[in-house]
């Protein structure tokens, strides 16, 4: 039976289902093209986007955006030296002691805790020290590590000059004596030297 509605030029479907009839409409052309399209680049798109060399992800590219701000930015300073005038004179300098406290907060606060005061780490907080004697010892230690590996080693891992802002961001902790879970562990050491007076702060 036909629709009264229905066009001379657009058949009914032979069928009915609960009496209800269908007009022969197939979808158009160009949304098989598209829909065959999704289908045939989904695999393509999946093989690539899941293959280990390229950095696709979107966590993948805030990283390499963040090493490409963090070279911008190191380009003011060249490439620190890890030595006492270096470390002393950043000691002196918030806005670079901040990327310290970055690079500390991703990667060393899981042991030593957010504020330092040590968890699995050594509390860094008051004035006793197990492998450090001079603030370049500080550097040394992170970059080489300590105690076979407890400390791991992040020479390799690191920006020579976030080991050194990460190093003066640690020295910048002593003498907060922050509650720590941890007892005093290691032997108290002299106050770190005056700064350089060249440091002008920024
Ligand atoms: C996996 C845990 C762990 C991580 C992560 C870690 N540390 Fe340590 N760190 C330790 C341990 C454990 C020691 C003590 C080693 C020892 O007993 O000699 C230590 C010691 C140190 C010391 C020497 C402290 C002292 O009293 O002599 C410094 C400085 C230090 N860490 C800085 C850092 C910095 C900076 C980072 C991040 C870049 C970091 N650590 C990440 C576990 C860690």
């Amino acid at each position: 039976m036909a629709a009264p509605d229905q066009p001379a030029d657009d058949p009914l479907t032979g069928h009915s289902y609960d009496g209800i009839q269908e007009y022969d409409n197939p979808t158009p052309g160009w949304w098989n093209a598209i829909f065959i399209g999704t289908i045939l680049f989904a695999p393509v798109y999946a093989i690539w986007f899941h293959s280990a060399n390229a950095s696709n992800t979107v966590a993948d590219s805030y990283q390499s955006a963040l090493a490409a701000n963090m070279r911008l930015q190191f380009g003011e300073i060249g490439t620190l030296e890890p030595d006492e005038a270096t470390i002393l004179t950043y000691m002196n300098k918030p806005d670079w002691l901040k990327v310290g406290a970055v690079t500390f907060a991703s990667n060393c606060a899981s042991c030593h805790g957010r504020e330092g005061e040590g968890v699995s780490g050594p509390n860094m907080t008051d004035d006793r020290y197990l492998n450090v004697k001079t603030i370049e010892d500080i550097a040394k230690v992170i970059r080489e590590g300590a105690k076979n590996g407890a400390m791991p080693a992040w020479g390799n891992r690191l920006h020579p000059n976030e080991v050194v802002l990460a190093a003066a961001y640690v020295a910048s902790l002593r003498g907060k004596n922050l509650p720590s879970a941890r007892l005093a562990e290691g032997n108290e050491i002299p106050p770190w030297p005056a700064a350089p007076v060249a440091a002008e702060s920024n």
